[in-house]
């Protein structure tokens, strides 16, 4: 694991930016998975000032979603593939038919976790995972506890992540989803590429757990210690916790 401490969240995600840029140059094609939440808005915005820009071509870049609400009607604003289609997809200039993502509105949850776990193995795995991280040290929605060698399944959030998304409910935490699905720790691993943005003191403690804590199930993101590339990007405030 390399860990590499910017100064603002700004710094973090022109960075990220950049090797997601680099990534496109050498697979134009390249799989990108997306964690949604406010941390990689940067990553977003510095990429879809790239492509605007004529410095990076992602026209045949394909999206893939990290997890999902369960229960929110289809089209509402806050499902996560409303956030992506409209923080990544649109703005990048990409079609719906680049984009994939679990169905959080299926009758058959079950089978929609199995449908895009297998979905992503068939469309050649993903080549760099954005990831943010929760107060929990979850990732995606892998709350603690969950095991390592998890696929993609349904989870039940934490009072501690609602209360933390309840920002994008209009603060009102009855609104937000008790379940979701979440690509698993295992599934997740399997991506040739991670990259954990974390910014402000709010995610220090989690980041000095997964950094330098032991890999333990109580701190999923821990399990990025087992992964041959992953990368951490802090800013100073989410880095103060490590010694
Ligand atoms: C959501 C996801 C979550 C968030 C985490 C941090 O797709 O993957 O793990 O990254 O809850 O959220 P923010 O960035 O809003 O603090």
């Amino acid at each position: 694991m390399e860990v590499v401490i910017v100064p603002d969240a700004k710094a973090g995600g022109e960075l990220i930016a950049g090797a997601v840029a680099e990534l496109l140059s050498r697979k134009p094609d390249a799989l990108l998975g997306v964690a949604t939440g406010s941390t990689p808005l940067p990553i977003y915005e510095a990429l879809t000032a790239k492509v605007t820009a004529g410095a990076v071509d992602a026209s045949r870049a394909r999206v893939c979603q990290l997890d999902e609400y369960v229960g929110l009607p289809a089209g509402h604003p806050e499902s996560y593939r409303s956030v992506v289609l409209r923080e990544v997809v649109e703005p990048l200039g990409l079609g719906v038919d680049s984009f994939m993502g679990p169905d959080g509105s299926s009758d058959d949850v079950l089978g929609a976790c199995e449908a895009y776990d297998r979905a992503l193995g068939e469309a050649g795995g993903v080549d760099l995972q954005i990831l943010g991280i929760g107060t929990d040290g979850h990732i995606g929605f892998n709350e603690p506890c969950s095991s390592l060698a998890s696929r993609t399944r349904i989870k039940t959030l934490t009072d501690q992540t609602r209360v933390d998304n309840a920002r994008f409910f209009d603060g009102d935490i009855s609104q937000v989803p008790r379940h979701v699905i979440t690509q698993g720790i295992g599934t997740i691993l399997e991506a040739r590429h991670l990259v954990l943005l974390a910014t402000g003191e709010g995610k220090a403690e989690a980041v000095a757990q997964t950094v330098e804590g032991p890999v333990a199930a109580v701190v999923p993101a821990s399990a990025l210690q087992l992964h041959r590339h992953a990368t951490v990007v802090v800013d100073e405030a989410a880095a103060s916790g490590l010694k």
